[in-house]
């Protein structure tokens, strides 16, 4: 959709409030104060909300059927325009709820002024969000199953491509491609979790709280959430419109699911390195530089590392904004959207990216294989052997650490040594730990990167994400 059109700032009365005022809004503080530029997102919510409070007010007797009837398709009209990009939203009007309102009394006349009847811009702006949240998390959660499915793509071709696996970034234990990957699926089915546990938690109607003390005209709030597909309605109306931890929650699952992907894009980064060479990403997802002709650079990963900032910040921001405000509403809170629209489409952008990245990326399979075969890698399982063999763990690890330095001062592989030298308990049988595929086909506990363990997760996957 097209950014919509916007009449500036202009001294202007707010005809909203113009019968206890005389002077004229300032233009700076109609800029100052205006959240319409970037608000009018909400519109679809506002006219879903709006359409469910007349539908109660008609069931209430306040409105006729004709009124009902004019209003909810002038609403309609409404939103056409603005999906159309004919409608000039005013900044004079501050927010989406008012130009909606606005427009509408202009439309249709004095039908449109009856709308506003027992309800407060306060709980509609606590429904619209509630209701945003609630489209933007289905939307993200399918994005995620998207990048979820890409990486076991891969996981499945490269099951058996060992790698070593680092800790302190340094080699520590054999494990495999697809192990690896699998991690971070299993990373992003926890964020979809925490998103799927603050859907439910939000999906509750605040509308009826008015203001902040609800109101003398009762309308049926059970019909009007049903309608919006709301679980439930708000039980205090002083919370209702105070409360901002469905925004703090989806903040908090975006900015963790981005400190994955951050993380992810730093396992990239290193594997296109001439110094790991694992992985090269494709030339649609790099970049090149304007001087040193040779290079290929991973900005896609730079990016979402870089933008997880701002995804980390956005959460900050509203919890510092929300810490210090006493009940009930404070026009603080019409802050929370700015940091709430732009972790939205930032994670949206780098879920997408990423999963074209990850399934156009190539694994240089023969670097893997090389960099797996370091033996210092089986220096563990050569541990692990000894204590089959009766020797204690700590006594054990003391012999292997002395063959490792034996091999490091004398610049022979682990596996080249003469172990029983070293120490008798070490046997003849020692040689037969170096084998990488006998290292991995013992790893079968379960969550252990066994070649056969893998094969089960990836298909446990496919059942799962379909
Ligand atoms: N634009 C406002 C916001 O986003 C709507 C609520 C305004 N309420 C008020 N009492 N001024 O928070």
């Amino acid at each position: 959709m097209r950014v919509p059109r916007h009449e500036g700032a202009v001294n202007r009365s707010n005809t909203m409030w113009k019968g206890r005022f005389t002077q004229d809004t300032s233009s700076l503080v109609q800029q100052f104060g205006e959240s319409i530029s970037y608000d009018w997102r909400l519109y679809a919510h506002d006219i879903a909300g709006s359409v469910a409070h007349a539908r109660a007010q008609h069931s209430a007797g306040l409105l006729t059927g004709e009124e009902f009837t004019a209003i909810e398709s002038g609403l309609r009209g409404i939103e056409a325009d603005i999906v159309s990009g004919s409608f000039e939203f005013k900044t004079s009007l501050e927010d989406i709820h008012m130009n909606i309102e606005a427009e509408l009394t202009k439309r249709i006349g004095s039908a449109g002024a009856k709308l506003h009847t027992a309800r407060s811009r306060n709980d509609q702006v606590a429904t619209d969000t509630r209701l945003y949240c609630r489209a933007e998390i289905d939307g993200l959660l399918d994005c995620i199953t998207g990048l979820q499915k890409a990486l076991l793509s891969r996981a499945e071709v490269h099951a058996g491509t060992v790698i070593p696996g680092y800790t302190h970034l340094q080699r520590g234990q054999p494990v495999t491609v697809g192990h690896h990957f699998l991690a971070y699926v299993e990373m992003l089915e926890r964020d979809k979790s925490r998103l799927s546990d603050a859907r439910k938690r939000l999906n509750i109607s605040p509308l009826g709280s008015g203001a902040l003390a609800g109101s003398t005209i009762n309308l049926d709030r059970s019909a009007i959430a049903d309608e919006l597909g709301f679980d439930g309605i708000t039980h205090n109306s002083m919370d209702a419109i105070a409360d901002r931890d469905h925004i703090a929650e989806l903040l908090f699952g975006i900015a963790l699911c981005g400190v994955h992907l951050s993380r992810l894009s730093e396992d990239l980064i290193l594997w296109c390195t001439a110094e790991f060479a694992f992985a090269a990403l494709s030339d649609a997802h790099t970049t090149g530089s304007s001087l040193m002709p040779q290079k290929k650079n991973p900005d896609v990963c730079e990016l979402t590392r870089g933008k997880t900032g701002r995804l980390v910040g956005n959460l900050l921001n509203l919890l510092i904004a929300l810490k210090g405000l006493p009940l009930t509403y404070n026009r603080d809170l019409q802050e929370d959207k700015p940091p709430l629209f732009d972790s939205v489409d930032t994670l949206r952008l780098i879920l997408a990216v990423n999963t074209e990245l990850v399934a156009a990326m190539e694994i240089h399979e023969g670097n893997c294989r090389r960099a797996a075969a370091d033996p210092m890698l089986l220096a563990t399982d050569l541990a692990d052997d000894l204590v089959q063999h009766g020797v204690p763990f700590r006594h054990a690890h003391e012999l292997v650490g002395k063959a490792v330095a034996e091999a490091i001062r004398t610049g022979t592989p682990l596996d080249q040594l003469d172990l029983a030298r070293i120490d008798p308990a070490f046997g003849s049988r020692a040689k037969e730990v170096f084998s990488l595929e006998r290292a991995l086909a013992s790893r079968t506990n379960l969550g252990s990167p066994s070649m056969a363990n893998v094969r089960a997760e990836i298909a446990r996957w496919q059942a799962i994400l379909g």
